[in-house]
């Protein structure tokens, strides 16, 4: 069942067009990641879905309500946190927490309680002390503790360390268990993959891409660095690109599909070192547009 849907939503700022017919739906009970580069469109789309900024054109509506005209009813159940939290610099975290969760009507005292422990915040400081990281986790807590059925994330975790990130997708595995739906953003494909059921690509105002991640499973390399004892011939290899010798070992990128094959033949040659990195968002476009402006007219993926 849909829950959210953005039909042809247009946002234009003076003559600046930073949404250009951005079509997307998130289904009940789903994690839909919402991923695009700096300046693609992300915040401002979800701006206009919390009925902060209204559409220039196009239709957006959540929970089958109108997000601009029933902006105070969908708020009663959704739970929005920004990339850049600024919060009230004289209250304490753990006021801004019960403040916003009594916003939305919420009185969870042992999950409030529960996440300012994982998150190992002291609520006890006035908000102004806090660093990004911590002001972030505020928001954060506030969310969660909240009994929301949609969760708005905005680049959540973009000043938590590494533990607090981990942290922050158990919250978000725990509500999808609890049949809610979440609209994570983010500009990097590598973090919100292992939680999203669909994502939605978005590049200069429009989505380019959507769909499980099996299906956009095409448009991925995995960037690999390999020494070997005897030299490997990745020639006749199906999916191998970018082949090139350096210091560190021979370096290439493989289609995901075609990694299994890759690895086999490359183990005959003797490993002695191997190295893989996700590709990068940035490098996934750049390809996948190289000269094909056919697919961003139409929205389907061109070349492979
Ligand atoms: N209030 C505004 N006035 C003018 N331009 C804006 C405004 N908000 C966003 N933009 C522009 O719209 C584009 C999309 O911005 P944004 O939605 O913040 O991108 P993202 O969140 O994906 O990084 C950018 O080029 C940004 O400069
Ligand atoms: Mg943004």
């Amino acid at each position: 069942m849909s829950l959210l849907q953005v039909t042809n939503l247009t946002k234009k700022f003076g003559k600046f067009t930073a949404l250009d017919g951005v079509n997307l739906e998130v289904n009940s009970g789903e994690i839909f990641g919402f991923i695009g580069p700096n300046g693609a469109g992300k915040s401002t789309t979800i701006r206009v879905l919390l009925g902060i900024l209204k559409a220039t054109e196009g239709e957006v509506k959540i929970f089958g309500k109108d997000a601009w005209n029933d902006a105070v009813e969908i708020h009663k159940r959704v739970a929005y946190v920004p990339g850049d939290v600024n919060l009230w610099p004289n209250l304490t975290g753990g006021e801004v927490i019960d403040l916003f969760v009594k916003l939305r009507g919420g009185n969870n005292k042992s999950k409030r309680e529960e996440l300012i422990k994982k998150f190992d915040l002291d609520p006890t400081k006035k908000c102004r002390t806090y660093s990004k990281g911590n002001r972030q986790k505020v928001a954060l807590i506030a969310a969660f503790s909240s009994d929301a059925d949609l969760y708005i994330l905005d680049e959540p975790t973009s000043g938590l360390d590494p533990l607090m990130e981990k942290i922050f997708q158990e919250c978000v595995i725990e509500v999808k268990k609890e049949g809610k739906s979440v609209l994570l953003s983010s500009h990097i494909l590598s973090e919100v993959e292992k939680l999203c059921d669909r994502v939605g690509i978005i590049r200069e105002g429009r989505i380019i891409e959507s769909g499980s991640l099996t299906e956009l499973r095409h448009l991925t390399r995995t960037q690999m660095l390999v020494q070997t004892k005897e030299p490997v011939n990745l020639k006749e290899l199906k999916g191998i690109h970018e082949i090139e010798e350096t210091e560190q070992g021979l370096s290439f990128q493989v289609d995901t599909e075609e990694l299994d094959n890759a690895i086999k033949h490359i183990s005959q040659f003797g490993v002695l070192k191997l190295e893989s990195s996700p590709p990068t968002l940035e490098d996934l476009f750049m390809r996948h547009y190289e000269g094909t402006e056919k697919a961003h007219d139409t929205g389907v993926g061109g070349g492979k």
